[in-house]
């Protein structure tokens, strides 16, 4: 081989990484870090802070998958994702969303993650504002940094549940707002919106000409008679709305990392635009699975409903029961967000002290923005029920030696 004689250059010269790595936020896992250095020590942890369905994929998913491996589905399929599962699922959005789109506006993404990163590098230019509702799902602002977008927080209504009032989003609003990030049902607070609410927020996109990002993880875990409405349904809504779907939670599918983004012709050709040359296309016998899962019998995802609303009926009262504790009902997700702030301790604070005392992992309210703070967020949904009554057992003994300490 021949040598170049090129001179060494310090390798200090080299830059990396780009500008906009360095500017963005480390990426947090919060109390699960910490849980987890216990769990090398051989601690059994109980896990209330990941949102992981504490149930196997439904049987007839994984056989699908398993079939279109051995029948050799394994090459180059379409872009946007198969033409089959594309067709299936602007069936289900017709039904159960409300939204009809053909299939060439559904792309199909490798989980909601993916959806929401192509929806931020395909809308933000650098500069760009993107409005967050506090308390906010941490794991979209990286994504929104990482286009280059400055993250603005709008708190939602905490002195009436968290609900979502158009004004206080409206006082945020500059002329450099770009889009508008809702989770609904949202994660942390288990709220779902009402039209009203969603139609205030429509009437804002509308006047300031925003796009809406809408993360609809969660469409299928409702509890009591909560209607979960998809925000690009409303009037005028779906030409300036991504909704973002995943099969990660209702199909208990989490691993698979499949999802899908749903948006008019002309937003969608620049999301493919971003998708195809970040993954290509998802796999495609993994497409195979959503197909099943999309068109199967749905009893599957209404017993493991079933089953996570006995879970958030056991946690919300046995912390109800706790003085000083104040809990909502949460009407949809696997999350219950109680009210600590009678203990005058900070969440990130409390949190810690719990995992250490009681080996129990709950996150801090804080980790979704400051309008978090005053609350833990507690996931019913990733231990099974004996588990939950032990983790509540010890929570109750936790609070109580808590209220027995003098105040320092
Ligand atoms: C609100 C919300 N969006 C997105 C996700 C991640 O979805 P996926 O695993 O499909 O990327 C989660 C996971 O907890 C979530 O709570």
């Amino acid at each position: 081989m021949p040598q170049l004689n090129l001179p060494l250059k310090h390798t200090s010269l080299m830059k990396w990484p780009a500008d906009r790595i360095v500017n963005s936020s480390p990426k947090s896992f919060g109390i699960y870090e910490k849980a987890s250095a216990l769990m090398e020590q051989g601690i059994d942890v109980i896990h209330l802070e990941v949102g992981r369905p504490n149930f196997d994929t439904p049987l007839h998913i994984k056989e699908a998958t398993k079939r279109a491996l051995d029948d050799g589905l394994v090459h180059y399929g379409e872009f946007p994702g198969t033409f089959k599962f594309r067709e299936a699922l602007s069936e289900k959005l017709a039904t159960n969303n409300k939204l009809k789109v053909s299939p060439d506006e559904v792309l199909v993404t490798s989980g909601l993650t993916h959806g929401a990163y192509i929806t931020c590098v395909a809308a933000i230019d650098p500069g760009d504002e993107v409005i967050v509702l506090g308390p906010y799902y941490p794991q979209h602002i990286n994504k929104v940094e990482l286009a280059g977008g400055k993250l603005v927080i709008a708190p939602l209504d905490k002195e009436n549940g968290f609900q979502l009032d158009a004004r206080l989003v409206e006082a945020k609003i500059t002329d450099k707002t770009r889009m508008i990030i809702l989770v609904n049902p949202t994660n942390p607070t288990g709220r779902v919106f009402t039209r009203s609410e969603l139609l205030g927020l429509a009437n804002l996109a509308e006047k300031y000409d925003l796009l809406v990002m809408c993360d609809e993880v969660y469409e299928q875990i409702l509890y009591d008679n909560s209607a979960h409405i998809s925000f690009a349904s409303l009037p005028g809504m779906f030409e300036r709305t991504i909704s973002l779907f995943a099969f990660t939670k209702g199909y208990a599918m989490d691993g698979w990392r499949m999802g899908y983004a749903v948006a008019c012709k002309k937003i969608m050709q620049d999301l493919l635009k971003v998708s195809m040359n970040d993954i290509a296309h998802l796999n495609v016998f993994v497409q195979e699975g959503g197909f099943a899962a999309i068109t199967g019998d749905q009893n599957c995802v209404r017993e493991m409903v079933a089953e996570d609303l006995r879970r958030r009926d056991l946690v919300c009262a046995r912390l109800n029961n706790i003085p000083g504790v104040k809990c909502n009902l949460p009407e949809a997700s696997i999350y219950a967000f109680p009210d600590i702030s009678a203990f005058g301790i900070p969440s990130a604070e409390l949190a810690e002290e719990i995992l250490e005392s009681t080996h129990v992992a709950c996150e801090a309210g804080s980790f979704y923005g400051e309008h978090g703070e005053g609350h833990l967020r507690i996931c019913f949904g990733a231990e099974p029920y004996g588990r939950l009554q032990s983790a509540m057992d010890r929570l109750t003994e936790f609070f109580r030696q808590k209220r027995e300490q003098p105040i320092q």
